[in-house]
């Protein structure tokens, strides 16, 4: 099937078997492999993605719809060739050590600021509550996304 969709603010026109996610269509098909493959049934947070602007799984979202939508992954943050804000609070607060969850705790994160520019430690710790990190303890994570917030 062919898909037109805006991807990380380009258009983009991808063809797709039927039966492909959003994440067999990144990875498999874009060879975009900033998102990552944890549990692949919706439980670890480490895939996800911002579609029309909100957080989803991609490993549980089909390709087919995209069609007409707009779609943000970990490759699209960056502005002008940069670390965006919560890039950079992330390298500065030493918030990611294997980096696998990294992506997926920038999506979530954006979408949080995009809706509420001055969460609380508490609206961090909820908003990231379905993004699972192994190595971390979460502390530096929160840390940088408050950063990031405040940087405003
Ligand atoms: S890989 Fe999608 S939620 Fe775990
Ligand atoms: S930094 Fe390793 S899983 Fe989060």
């Amino acid at each position: 099937m062919r898909l037109d969709f805006t991807l990380n603010n380009h258009p983009c026109r991808a063809e797709a078997p039927a039966h492909w996610t959003v994440l067999d269509l990144l990875r498999d098909g874009l060879a975009l492999t900033a998102t990552k493959y944890g549990c692949g049934e919706g439980v670890c947070g480490t895939c996800t993605v911002l579609l029309d602007g909100e957080p989803v799984r991609a490993c549980l979202v089909l390709a087919s719809r995209l069609r007409g939508r707009t779609l943000l992954t970990a490759e699209g943050l960056e502005d002008n060739g940069q670390p965006d804000r919560l890039q950079s609070a992330f390298a500065r607060a030493g918030a990611a050590q294997c980096g696998f969850c990294t992506p997926g705790m920038l999506l979530s994160a954006r979408a949080l600021l995009a809706a509420n520019p001055s969460p609380t430690e508490h609206d961090v710790r909820e908003a990231l509550a379905g993004n699972l990190c192994r190595c971390t303890g979460y502390t530096k994570i929160i840390e940088a996304v408050l950063a990031a917030a405040g940087a405003r």
